[in-house]
Formats: C-alpha cells, sequence, structure tokens
C-alpha cells in the first residue's frame, strides 16, 4: 500500500463471509508497500447472496482482481469467464483477475501448498504423504499432491469422507484411530494435517510420534494457534515442521504475481504475518 492514495491507486482485496479475521491484508499491503505498486488490498465481508453483485461491481470500478474465500470458492469459479488449470481442476476459484472486461479464475492454494511443503521436504514427487482431513482444504491439497506425482493416503475422523476422496483420487483411506495413524505414520515421508482439529477449542489428533520408526516431516496448515498441538508433539520427537503460515503466505505469493504481473519480495509476506502474529 502506498502511504499516499491517490485518484489513480488501485483496488484488490478479499471477499469472504466472514471476512474480518483475515490476516491477507497483512502481508498483501506490505508486499504492495515494498514494491512500491499504487494499490491497496481490503477485507469485505459479502453474504453469499451479495457475491455476483460484489464481483461485477468491483470489476465495473476498475478493481485490478479479489481473493475470495470461504464460502465463496465454488461459486467464484461458476462466475468466472475463464478459469486457469488449478481453477478448473480444482471446481473452485481463491482468486479472481479482472482482465479486459473478462472475470479470470485462478487457484493458488494447491500451488501453494506445494510451494511452501517443498522447502520443508524437497521434491514431494513419488513422496509418501499421509493427509489428516477430507474437508475442502484437504480436497485441495490431496488433488495437487496427486497432479505432483506424490502418493496420498487420507485419514479423516468420519472416514466415509475420507474413502469419498481417496476414491475420486484413486488413492488409500483410513480412520482415525491411534493405530491407524501410527501406522500409516510410519510408512508416510510427511504427514499434513489439512483437518480444523488443531485449532483453537477443537480437539487434537490421536498420533503419537514418539513411537516412529522413521522420522516424517510434519506440516500443520492451521495457524491459529502457530504451534499447534500436533506441532509441539512432533519439534518434541525432533522432526522437521512446518506451521500454517507457510501456505497462506504462499498462495497470497501466487495471487499477487497473478494480479501485478511481479513477484513480491521473497519471505516479505510470511514475516509480515509473523511479525504481527508473534506477541
Ligand atoms: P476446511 O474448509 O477448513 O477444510 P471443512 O470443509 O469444514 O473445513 O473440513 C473440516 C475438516 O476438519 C474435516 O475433515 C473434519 O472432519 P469430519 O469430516 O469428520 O467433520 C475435520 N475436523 C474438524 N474438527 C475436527 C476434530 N475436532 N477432530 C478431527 N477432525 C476434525
Amino acid at each position: 500500500m502506498n502511504a499516499d492514495l491517490s485518484a489513480r491507486t488501485r483496488l484488490t482485496g478479499l471477499l469472504g463471509h466472514p471476512a474480518g479475521h483475515s490476516l491477507s491484508p497483512i502481508m498483501q499491503n506490505a508486499a504492495l508497500r515494498r514494491g512500491g505498486i499504487d494499490a491497496v488490498y481490503l477485507a469485505f465481508d459479502v453474504a453469499p447472496a451479495e457475491l455476483e453483485r460484489a464481483v461485477r461491481g468491483l470489476a465495473a470500478l476498475g478493481a485490478i482482481g479479489v481473493n475470495v474465500t470461504v464460502p465463496h470458492k465454488e461459486a467464484a469459479a461458476a462466475l468466472a469467464d475463464e478459469l486457469t488449470d488449478e481453477a478448473a481442476r480444482a471446481g473452485a476459484a481463491n482468486t479472481l483477475a479482472f482482465r479486459n472486461g473478462r472475470i479470470v479464475g485462478h487457484n493458488t492454494d494447491g500451488l501453494g501448498f506445494l510451494r511452501a511443503a517443498e522447502r520443508l521436504t524437497g521434491r514431494l514427487a513419488g513422496k509418501r504423504v499421509l493427509l489428516l482431513g477430507a474437508g475442502g482444504a484437504s480436497r485441495g491439497v490431496a488433488a495437487a499432491l496427486s497432479a505432483h506425482g506424490a502418493r496420498v493416503s487420507i485419514a479423516n475422523r468420519t472416514v466415509e469422507k475420507a474413502r469419498a476422496l481417496a476414491e475420486a483420487l484413486g488413492t488409500d483411506a483410513l480412520g482415525w484411530t491411534p493405530e491407524e495413524l501410527t501406522a500409516a505414520a510410519s510408512a508416510a515421508d510427511v504427514v499434513v494435517n489439512g483437518s480444523s482439529a488443531g485449532m483453537r477449542g477443537l480437539g487434537t489428533i490421536p498420533l503419537d510420534f514418539a513411537r516412529l520408526p522413521n522420522r516424517p516431516a510434519v506440516i500443520d496448515l492451521v495457524y491459529a494457534p502457530l504451534e499447534t498441538d500436533l506441532l509441539h508433539r512432533a519439534r518434541a520427537a525432533g522432526l522437521p515442521t512446518q506451521d500454517g503460515l507457510g501456505m497462506l503466505a504462499a498462495q497470497g505469493e501466487l495471487a499477487f504475481a497473478f494480479w501485478h504481473g511481479v513477484d513480491p519480495e521473497p519471505g516479505l509476506m510470511e514475516s509480515a504475518l509473523r511479525q504481527q502474529l508473534t506477541p
């Protein structure tokens, strides 16, 4: 964000419901400021019934583009005039760009996950990944991992949902018992938590790293708290870990590049988030 807003300042932002808790304005505005780009990034709480009017209104105002988050990602993809391969594959868009009168839908969640995860794990192609969760976030991650050539097993508290997702991707499903999770983690190179377990107030994951014969890397997509119970136990067992700010920043970096045609300064978005969240 430029300190001096002017008649030429362009708009980017986020549409969500709710939107007020979003950390995206912190990192996107930090990167705009550093890049000297005359634009701002604001968060808008838009009810589902208003999504189409909001998107078309922003396009009419000449906005550069917006992120869209829960619950709008599928509806945003349906509104777009064209979709990138990533958005088409996911059936969901988390980024829209307004270009030459057209709405272009993109999805940076899967690519953002891969970019962040590979900083910790190296190339994921061919690696065995145990994915915990089968909701919206996990579906995006599972699709990205499979398309990238990783071998994914899916565990979920409600095992039918794990089975449905595993079937769609041609992978294995397992239940949420300590025995099943520990056996699967023993055979994994990487463990990823895409479920909400570990968020403040929600349950923990019955996986005991101390009993593993191997040393998987452990990635949690949850970032509130930054150190989840899962990451705490993984660190105590000496395993390499990554918290939820890795993916959050990486999907934001990719959206920034999609809108502005330049990459943000490497590491800047993540450090802006970390600064915001560290007391
Ligand atoms: P998101 O968009 O964040 O993925 P979601 O689609 O509502 O949200 O999915 C939430 C995921 O977290 C699901 O996999 C859910 O498991 P169920 O399918 O059994 O509901 C999982 N989840 C939520 N709370 C959990 C808890 N306390 N323990 C284990 N899993 C939990």
